[in-house]
């Protein structure tokens, strides 16, 4: 078992028997998580700050509980509420709290590139769980662990992502993550919502559902992220879902035992039809969040080890 890493950025910089490490321990936690005991010492005495700059459900809530099951003192911050608001930046912000001595620090912010900066500043272990269209690594890290343990494998696989790539980090860091280990990576989604020279990543761009998902093992839906459009990027909510919307017949084409996967939150009619996204025969909707909570568990606990190994420079 081997992970080099001091912070997770992003799954850019991590090696595959990195992601195979922090896979195989989160499937050792999602056994914990489903027991009646949930609970584990290992973080036990260390302090875990969650800063949340946008909106979240799923993320928060999950790094939440993935520290307090570890045992760890967990803070999160109402960033609303903060000084943020009264002009201070956030480098004085986290500046401020790494003066309180924090051992990890769990960072979304609605810019691509602020987590990195933030990790040069301070001197704990910091998650990145999002930053802007740039990452979200622990996303990318859940819906691997989902599909291998839907698929029994995580190489040699025909993934479609579907929808808003453009605006989305969840499709950058599961493109980055597949292509690592191997599988095949398919681009769905209109012209307009596509990033340009995406190709160069090792990718193929389908424009069609038809032809994107024919044979596919696993259909990855993503949301239109309106909140990072700045303009028409569709004709209309209905003639999206008409062309790009999952449903029963779009998924026909795909492999008859293909999963259907969404990192949430979802929008019902729009990318996804709600019986589809229901259907438990089809969906793993409901694991990805299961998984959430135990690959936030492995990346924390796996942070945690490799600041052990380095006492001087957190007391410094
Ligand atoms: C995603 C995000 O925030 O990037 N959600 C999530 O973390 N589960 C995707 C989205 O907001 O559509």
């Amino acid at each position: 078992m081997r992970f080099d890493q001091r912070h997770l950025l992003g799954i850019e910089s991590l090696r595959p028997d990195e992601i195979t490490t922090l896979l195989d321990l989160a499937d050792r936690y999602a056994t914990l998580n489903r027991s009646r005991q949930k609970r584990s010492g290992i973080l036990s005495g260390l302090t875990q700050i969650n800063m949340f700059f946008e909106n979240s459900t799923r993320t928060q809530a999950s790094f939440e509980l993935a520290g307090k099951r570890l045992g760890a003192d967990v803070m999160s911050m109402a960033m609303g509420a903060s000084s943020i608001k009264k002009g201070e930046t956030l480098i004085d912000t986290a500046l401020t709290l790494n003066a309180m001595h924090p051992d990890l620090l769990v960072v979304r912010h609605p810019n691509s590139g602020a987590v990195d900066l933030l990790a040069q500043k301070v001197n704990c272990a910091v998650v990145n769980a999002g930053d802007g269209r740039h990452e979200h690594p622990t996303q990318a890290l859940l819906d691997a662990l989902t599909i291998r343990r839907a698929k029994g494998r995580l190489h040699r696989l025909t993934v479609a992502i579907c929808g808003d790539i453009a605006h989305s980090r969840v499709a950058r860091s599961n493109l980055l993550l597949l292509h690592k280990m191997e599988n095949r990576v398919r681009l769905v989604g209109p012209p307009t919502l596509m990033p340009a020279g995406i190709e160069d990543f090792g990718v193929e761009v389908y424009h069609d559902m038809e032809e994107g998902l024919r044979d596919a093992d696993v259909v990855m839906m993503l949301r239109l992220q309106r909140e990072r459009m700045d303009g028409g990027f569709i004709p209309s909510e209905r003639e999206y879902f008409y062309r790009y919307g999952l449903d029963a017949e779009k998924l026909s084409v795909a492999k008859p035992d293909a999963i259907v996967m969404h990192p949430g939150p979802m929008n019902r009619g729009v990318e996804i039809d709600g019986t589809i996204a229901d259907d438990i025969n089809r969906s793993v909707i409901q694991e990805q969040v299961e998984m959430g909570v135990a690959v936030r568990m492995a990346a924390l606990d796996l942070l945690a080890r490799n600041l052990r190994a380095r006492p001087t420079e957190l007391t410094a």
